[in-house]
C-alpha cells in the first residue's frame, strides 16, 4: 500500500508485557523515599506507618517501618528510663538517649535503602523539632547515597480531645512502656504528662519556614489535609492513600460464591451456576446476614453468575447489590475450563512454572496474581473509604484482599486458605486486623491445591 505523502509512518511502541510497566515509571519507583512521621504522642503516627507500610508492600513497593520507640526500649530498660520526666526537654540524659536512638534508626534506614533491600523507609518517630527534621533531611541528601533519598513528611495534627482520649485508653496504656508495669489509671496519667513534655518542644511544620519540604498535614484524623510539594510517584500514592482512610469502626465480610457446578467437577474459572450445595449456602448466608443486622451494609459482588446468584439472595439487606467486573475471578486464559490435572497434562511446563512462582505466573492469555493485585487496587481504596461491606467474590480475588488486610507476604498470598461456604469477617484494629472465620455446615468440594514441596522437573510441553 502506498502511503500518502506527509503522513508519518506510525512508530511501533514495544511494551515489556511481563513487567507491564514502562521503564520510566519503574525509574520513578526506584528512587528511594523516606517517609517521616511528625506529631505529638497519640496522634496515630504508628497507626499510619503500619498502614502505609502494608499498603505500599501490597502494591509492590518494598517498604519497611523503623520505629524509634523500639530503639529507645532496647537502649534503656524502663526502670532506668523512668516515667514522663524522661521526655522533658530539660532532661539531658533523656535527650541524649533519644537523639542517639533516632540516629541509630536513621542509619539503619539508610542501610536498608542504600543496599537496595527496599525502596521506601518509614521513620516512625515524633520528629517534633525543626532541628531533628533538618538532621534527617541533611542525612538523606548526603552524596554517599546514590541516588539521594527523597523525604516526605506526614504530620498528624490533632486537637480533638475525644480522639486523643480514645487513643490513650484503647492503645497507649497497653503499650510495652506501661503494660504490666503500672495500673491503667497511672499509665493514662503518665501518658498525658508525656504529651505535655513534647508540647514544650513541638515545632509544627510551618508553611513559610518549611517552604522547601515536601509534606502532608493530616488534620484531626483526616477531617482536612494540607499538601505541599509532592515529589514523585511514591509520595503521590501516599497522599492518595492517606486521603482515603478513616478511623470509624466497621467490619468487612468476605465470602466466595456458593459451590458452583464447575467447582464440583474440579474445573477452573468459567461461568457456571451454583450447584445444589451452593444454592443451600446462598440461603444460609442470607439467614446469617439477616441475624447479624449490620448497619448500612453495602454488598459488592463479581459479575460471574455464581457470585451474582449468591449475592442476590441478600439484596434486601442493602440499598442495592453492586456488581463489579473487577471482582471477577482470576482469568486463567488458555486454562479456563480445565481441571488442574488437565492443565498439568496439556501444559506441563506452564504448570511447573506456576508452581515455581505462583504470584508472578501469568496464564497465557490470562492473568497472574500480580495482575490481580493491580486490578484490585481501586477495590481496596474503596474498601478503605467505606463502613461495613460484604464482598462476594472468588478464591484468587479474595486471597488478594485478605492478604492486604492481614499483611501477608507475596509468596504466601496465592496459597491463603479461602474455603467455600465460609464467611471471613475482618475487623481492623489499631495496628492489626482481627480475622474471624465462620464455616457453614454445608457440603462443598475442596478447591485448594497445596503448595508443592519441591519445584519438580517439568515434563516436555506437547
Ligand atoms: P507515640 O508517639 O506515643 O508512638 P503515635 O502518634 O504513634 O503515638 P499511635 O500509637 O499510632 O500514636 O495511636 C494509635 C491510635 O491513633 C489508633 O487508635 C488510631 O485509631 C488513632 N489514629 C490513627 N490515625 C490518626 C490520626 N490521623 N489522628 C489521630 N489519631 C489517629
Ligand atoms: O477452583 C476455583 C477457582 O476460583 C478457579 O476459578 C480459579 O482459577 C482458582 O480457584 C484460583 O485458585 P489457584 O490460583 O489456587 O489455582
Amino acid at each position: 500500500m502506498v502511503r500518502p505523502v506527509g503522513v508519518p509512518q506510525r512508530k511501533m511502541t514495544y511494551w515489556n508485557i511481563k513487567g507491564s510497566v514502562p521503564d520510566s515509571a519503574n525509574e520513578q519507583v526506584r528512587v528511594p523515599n523516606v517517609i517521616a512521621l511528625v506529631g505529638l504522642p497519640a496522634r496515630g503516627k504508628t497507626y499510619i506507618s503500619h498502614k502505609l507500610c502494608r499498603y505500599l508492600n501490597w502494591i509492590g513497593i518494598k517498604t519497611k517501618a523503623f520505629n524509634v520507640g523500639e530503639y529507645r526500649r532496647a537502649a534503656c530498660n524502663l526502670e532506668e528510663q523512668g516515667e514522663f520526666e524522661f521526655f522533658s526537654p530539660h532532661n539531658d540524659k533523656g535527650n541524649k538517649i533519644r537523639e542517639e536512638c533516632a540516629r541509630l534508626a536513621i542509619e539503619d534506614m539508610g542501610r536498608y535503602l542504600d543496599s537496595k533491600e527496599g525502596e521506601v523507609a518509614i521513620l516512625d518517630a515524633t520528629n517534633t523539632t525543626r532541628d531533628r527534621r533538618k538532621m534527617l533531611v541533611d542525612y538523606c541528601r548526603e552524596m554517599q547515597h546514590d541516588p539521594p533519598f527523597r523525604v516526605f513528611f506526614v504530620e498528624s495534627v490533632c486537637d480533638d480531645p475525644d480522639i486523643i482520649n480514645s487513643n490513650i485508653t484503647e492503645v497507649k496504656i497497653n503499650s510495652p512502656d506501661y503494660k504490666g508495669i503500672m495500673s491503667e489509671e497511672a499509665a493514662k496519667e503518665d501518658f498525658l504528662k508525656r504529651i505535655e513534655m513534647y508540647k514544650m518542644q513541638y515545632e509544627p511544620i510551618d508553611e513559610e519556614c518549611d517552604e522547601d519540604l515536601s509534606y502532608i498535614k493530616v488534620i484531626n484524623a483526616g477531617k482536612s489535609f494540607y499538601v505541599h510539594n509532592v515529589n514523585g510517584h511514591v509520595q503521590s500514592r501516599v497522599v492518595y492513600f492517606l486521603m482515603n482512610i478513616h478511623l470509624l469502626p466497621r467490619s468487612i465480610y468476605l465470602t466466595r460464591h456458593g459451590e458452583s457446578e464447575y467447582n464440583q467437577i474440579g474445573r477452573l474459572g468459567g461461568d457456571s451456576p451454583l450447584s445444589q450445595n451452593g444454592l443451600k449456602y446462598a440461603g444460609k448466608l442470607q439467614e446469617y446476614f439477616e441475624k447479624e443486622k449490620i448497619g448500612e451494609l453495602r454488598i459488592w459482588s463479581s459479575q460471574k453468575i455464581r457470585a451474582a446468584q449468591t449475592a442476590s439472595t441478600m439484596a434486601h439487606l442493602a440499598a442495592h447489590v453492586e456488581y463489579w467486573k473487577v471482582l471477577d475471578e482470576i482469568d486463567a486464559g488458555i486454562c479456563e475450563g480445565l481441571s488442574y490435572e488437565d492443565f498439568e497434562s496439556r501444559y506441563p511446563k506452564q504448570f511447573a512454572e506456576r508452581d515455581k512462582d505462583k504470584y508472578h505466573y501469568r496464564y497465557p492469555s490470562g492473568e497472574s496474581y500480580e495482575d490481580l493485585v493491580a486490578r484490585l487496587e481501586p477495590v481496596i481504596m474503596e474498601l478503605e473509604r467505606q463502613s461495613n461491606v460484604l464482598v462476594v467474590s472468588h478464591q484468587a480475588v479474595l486471597r488478594c484482599i485478605l492478604a492486604y488486610f492481614t499483611n501477608q507476604r507475596r509468596d504466601d498470598l496465592p496459597y491463603l486458605k479461602v474455603p467455600l461456604h465460609t464467611v471471613i469477617k475482618l475487623t481492623p484494629k489499631a495496628y492489626s486486623c482481627q480475622v474471624e472465620m465462620f464455616k457453614f455446615n454445608i457440603d462443598a468440594v475442596n478447591t485448594y491445591r497445596e503448595k508443592p514441596a519441591t519445584d519438580g522437573n517439568p515434563k516436555t510441553e506437547e
